[in-house]
């Protein structure tokens, strides 16, 4: 098991007529030069309304005013700018900036208010989105921080008043679904923040057997004995220098009902040293983040398990370090993956190729309808995006557009980039089929370039989570650390096939 963590302790519900006597301070956010379009409906309407005319409150996203009342003791109002800029990411950010206040001022009982819809989602889908993220605005890693004995941890409880358009079944049903992301996003986050000397393969491979139990989902963990006979060679390769054993990760759901055969494949470097093609020291420590894109795919097939998703989820991860040693696989050394394919090391730090060429070709054998992975593939990626999307790769426009939306609606942004076969000419080689490194000219394409030798599938995408799965710093949006990018973009995903 994993400790659990102390920040988090902040519990959603929804309910649209909450006792406001009860309320320590309710959040209402605030859109700019709309503010009478509300829509809340009732006592709260005209509660809300006043509190904006007499703080003469304009909504400016840098504006934010504190009043005190009775019921409840206090309203904030918190600016978010004009409505038709207002995406889920800015809510992100506006719900984060909530969780902060009532922490800092030991608010133990508040509600929240987002009384707006907004062009492109559902009342429901923008509600599940608020309750969701609110779950996870007090998230912090904070498992091997001792506790200090003056500092308790305080529970939060916090009410989210919908918009009145969904009636009480409904509510009660996003209730439960937010729920469900919320934790499987938290798995992601503490599988991506858990440091590499704890995180583990094998241990990877036991928190996917925990979550595959609780989930009532089948999971089959191969040793290395195992992946010698599979003759993963990729795998094998990377895992040469490591002191820790290899796993290979097989996730199965199969409701009775499914319309569809979906793999998911992540990334599961639990440390990238970059092996004897060595990574400078300079926040080499980051690099306990490397799998991030297997931890995206056990928290997805959690979330789609518990939300009874009629699609059969396939999740397939590859594991290993990828450190140097007097065994580790060198620069000039040739291998021969699953697929049969040979390919010249010219990188030992371009090592999750290797191990996901090796998965994207036994995920084939799956015969899936759509194959996407997850990996933190390149650093070349991050140069052209930054933090602000994902890159995407697919051989397939129309699986591409459906991942783009459903990356809007839930706030994860991807932004696709060419896998064309001209920049094939990268990787090859003189001595076997391709080299592992195409060198830093169009880094992120030869990458997806080298993972397509190895897919069989005409429905494949390949997501390049490098620059969104972990937050450098602390931003608007999320704590210092795993952003648990993914989860729930597949749910949407699944949700809107
Ligand atoms: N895990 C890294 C990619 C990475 C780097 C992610 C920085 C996030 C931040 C990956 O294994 C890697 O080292 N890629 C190399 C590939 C190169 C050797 C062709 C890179 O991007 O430099
Ligand atoms: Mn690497
Ligand atoms: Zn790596």
């Amino acid at each position: 098991m994993i400790d659990p963590t102390f920040g988090g302790l902040l519990h959603v519900e929804i309910n649209r007529e909450p006792k406001l006597s009860r309320i320590d301070n309710l959040f209402v956010l605030i859109t700019q030069s709309d503010k009478h379009k509300l829509s809340l409906g009732g006592d709260l309407q005209k509660l809300v309304s006043r509190a904006i005319e007499e703080a003469e409150f304009e909504g400016r996203p840098d504006e934010s005013v504190t009043l005190i009342g009775k019921d409840p003791k206090r309203i904030t109002l918190i600016g978010i700018g004009p409505l038709d800029k207002i995406t889920l990411r800015s809510l992100r950010a506006a719900l984060l900036s909530v969780a902060k206040l009532a922490r800092k001022n030991r608010q133990k009982s508040i509600a929240v208010t987002f009384p707006y819809s907004i062009a492109g989602l559902t009342p429901r889908q923008l509600t599940r989105s608020l309750a969701d993220l609110l779950g996870n605005s007090d998230y912090k890693y904070d498992a091997y921080l001792s506790p200090k004995p003056d500092e308790k941890p305080i529970a939060i409880d916090c009410t989210l008043i919908p918009t009145p358009d969904l009636d009480a079944k409904a509510v009660r049903r996003i209730s439960e679904e937010a729920a469900t992301i919320t934790e499987a996003v938290r798995t992601v986050r503490d599988l991506g923040n858990g440091p590499g000397n704890l995180i583990t393969p094998t241990k990877i491979a036991e928190r996917a057997s925990e979550v595959a139990k609780e989930t009532g989902i089948k999971c089959t963990i191969y040793d290395r004995k195992q992946i010698e006979k599979m003759k993963m060679g990729g795998l094998l390769a990377v895992n040469r220098g490591s002191g820790e054993e290899p796993r290979f990760i097989l996730l199965e759901y199969s409701p009775k009902n499914a319309k569809k055969t979906i793999c998911l494949v992540g990334k599961g470097i639990t440390f990238d040293s970059g092996g004897i093609s060595l990574k400078p020291g300079e926040r080499m420590e980051e690099m306990k983040f490397d799998m991030c894109g297997a931890a995206a795919v056990i928290g997805s097939m959690q979330a789609v398990a518990n939300l009874a998703l009629p699609y059969k989820l396939i999740g397939l991860i590859p594991s290993t370090d990828n450190m140097p040693s007097g065994t580790a696989y060198k620069p000039g050394d040739i291998i021969t993956m699953m697929s049969g394919k040979t390919v010249e090391i010219v990188n030992t730090d371009a090592e999750g190729r290797m191990i996901l060429g090796d998965a994207l070709h036994y995920a084939g054998t799956f015969k899936p309808d759509h194959l996407i992975d997850f990996a933190t593939l390149t650093g070349a990626c991050v140069i052209a995006l930054g933090g602000e999307a994902s890159g995407l790769f697919s051989n397939d426009t129309e699986l591409a557009r459906k991942l783009i939306e459903s990356g809007e609606r839930v706030g994860e942004r991807l932004w696709r980039l060419p896998e064309w076969d001209e920049y094939k000419e990268h990787i090859r080689s003189e001595w076997a089929d391709m080299k592992n490194s195409g060198g830093r000219w169009a880094g992120a394409t030869t990458a997806a370039l080298f993972l397509k030798e190895f897919v069989d599938c005409p429905s494949w995408a390949h997501i390049d989570i490098a620059g969104t799965a972990w937050a450098e710093h602390e931003t608007s949006r999320d704590p210092k650390g795993a952003t648990g990018v993914g989860v729930r973009l597949i749910v949407d995903f699944l949700e809107s096939l």
